[in-house]
């Protein structure tokens, strides 16, 4: 049980200051965090909340302040140090190794050893009832010996916290931990979080879901532009207060206008299958011009796979795709990219980002053929107005068009990728989850592009887990259900009741 100090905080971040070139991402941040309290540390993209985090497992070396835990200075040299005095993280990225079980994944580095003789062996009996019993504590139910690389996502989280348990954990950091959850597997998140509390822990819960927020944090504390505004108890803030506080300015309307009348079909899509089995079925639906079509449904429901297959990502077994009443073939990106498409993907990290070349380059990538001169010279100048007029819009916070892309903060890159796409003038924008891990200041400028862009005659597909989205934004709502099109949503039809229903049709 971790110790109370006189302070009453377990952890104090004391006048946090660090600047990279061109940024100072902290500015005498100050955080204090009480034992079994979750505090949620919220902010806008780029607001300094991730390099908070950094200072304190010595990822980064701030440039002036002091952290004290348990009523002592502490500096720790890498997250394992901080981890053996009970400071943990649950990096969004999971750090396990895949391929050893998760016993051995609990234990990695200070495994029981059993002596015979002058011998030392593994005691693997040791390692197994330690880590059952456990997951026992936590109510997690996951077998010790299985495979860490097959477990799901939320499970390999789950077994990131137990060895955070194991550990005497008196702080656990969670740097959007819920992003690629289901529902219930959030559920359960919170639930294990709440144990957490009540065994004393401190845990720092850091999320753009706002909904989050209200239902788990005790406590809020809110940055901006590498400032602490200030910290609250969150039953003293409502989601407008709050927002307010982060973006420093009151935000009027969640979602701009969307006013255009859609036109004649540009998109048909009949009877589409998926080469796997397991996947998408016998999809049908249009798009018209000026339209945005929303498509909901639980994770698990096929739709990033869906429109993969319209983007050429997925082999497709049967079914066609028709653009302007014409049939199309589309086996790659380039064939669709040819017949006007953009997809956004919903995994930045993993697909389109090159995190070593400029936010330039990044943006321009996938339209440079647009941008070819005299003598097939690339108009560098061009290009380079047109990728900044474009971050501008999407205020993609950054300190210059030449910075590489992994100096941004995560919903800033996310950002960049969305100029990509709007670079390339597509007439059919597909966009996965297009706001995931974006602030709700930035959401309303995305929101407003895509209104705009379907005013001016473009089509979207919008695949989102957010109901307020999907109702603020769509002229009509598609469901899938463990790859079914199980309904389409219109006018008073839609709503969050309707969608619910659909989505959980066969579950
Ligand atoms: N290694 C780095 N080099 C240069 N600049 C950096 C580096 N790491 C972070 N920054 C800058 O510091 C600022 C704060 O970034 P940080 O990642 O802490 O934001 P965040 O609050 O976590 O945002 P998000 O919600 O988008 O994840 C940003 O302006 C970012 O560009
Ligand atoms: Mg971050």
């Amino acid at each position: 049980m971790p110790n109370d100090t006189a302070s009453g905080y377990v952890l104090e971040m004391l006048g946090i200051s660090k600047s990279f070139p061109g940024v100072q991402a902290l500015n005498d941040v100050t955080l204090k965090v009480r034992p079994g309290t979750v505090h949620a540390l919220m902010g806008e993209n780029g607001a300094g909340k991730s390099t908070l985090m950094k200072c304190l497992f010595g990822i980064y070396r701030e440039d002036s302040g002091d952290i004290v835990l348990k009523g002592a200075k502490v500096k720790f040299h890498s997250a394992k140090d901080a981890l053996v005095s009970g400071v943990s993280m649950i990096h969004q990225e999971l750090l396990n190794v895949p391929d050893r079980s998760v016993r051995e994944n609990v234990w990695l580095g200070r495994e029981p050893m059993r002596s015979f003789g002058p011998l030392r062996f593994l005691d693997h009996r040791k390692m197994h009832e330690d880590t059952a019993a456990l997951m026992k504590s936590l109510d997690m139910e996951i077998d010790p010996a299985d495979r860490m690389g097959g477990l799901s996502i939320s499970k390999q989280q789950a077994c990131e916290i137990a060895k955070a348990v194991s550990y005497d954990a008196s702080v656990v950091v969670m740097d959007e931990p819920s992003s690629s959850l289901t529902e219930t597997e959030t559920e359960h998140l919170f639930r294990i979080i709440r144990d957490l509390r009540s065994r004393g822990v401190a845990v720092i819960y850091i999320s753009h879901k706002m909904s989050e927020i209200f239902q788990i944090a005790d406590e809020v504390s809110v940055m901006r532009d590498g400032r602490m505004v200030g910290t609250y108890a969150a039953s003293e803030l409502d989601e407008d207060g709050l927002i307010r506080l982060m973006v420093g300015r009151d935000t009027t309307d969640r979602f701009p206008p969307v006013a255009s009348v859609p036109g004649e079909v540009r998109l048909e899509v009949r009877g589409l299958t998926a080469a796997n089995p397991r996947s998408f079925r016998d999809v049908s639906f249009d798009l018209r011009r000026g339209e945005i079509l929303g498509i909901g449904g639980l994770v698990g429901a096929q739709r990033t796979e869906l429109v993969e297959a319209l983007f050429g990502l997925r082999e497709v077994a049967s079914g066609e795709i028709l653009v302007d009443g014409g049939l199309v073939r589309v086996r790659s990106p380039r064939d669709a990219i040819s017949h006007g498409l953009g997809l956004i993907t919903e995994d930045r990290r993993g697909s389109g980002i090159f995190p070593l070349l400029s936010v330039t380059v990044n943006t321009s990538v996938a339209s440079l053929g647009r941008y070819l001169g005299k003598a097939r010279l690339l108009e560098h100048r061009r290009i380079e107005s047109e990728a900044a007029k474009l971050n501008e819009a999407l205020r993609t916070k950054t300190p210059s068009m030449g910075t590489q892309i992994q100096n941004l903060s995560g919903g800033n890159q996310q950002k960049v990728l969305v100029s990509r796409w709007l670079m390339t003038l597509p007439d059919i924008l597909i966009m996965d989850e297009p706001t995931r891990g974006i602030d709700v200041g930035a959401k309303y400028e995305i929101y407003t592009i895509m209104a705009e862009l379907a005013r001016n005659g473009k089509s979207i597909i919008m695949v989102s887990s957010e109901m307020p989205e999907l109702l603020g934004m769509s002229h009509r709502i598609m469901v899938l259900c463990a790859g079914r099109h199980t309904g389409t949503l219109e006018g008073k039809q839609a709503t969050q009741e309707n969608i619910m229903r659909l989505a959980t049709q066969f579950v």
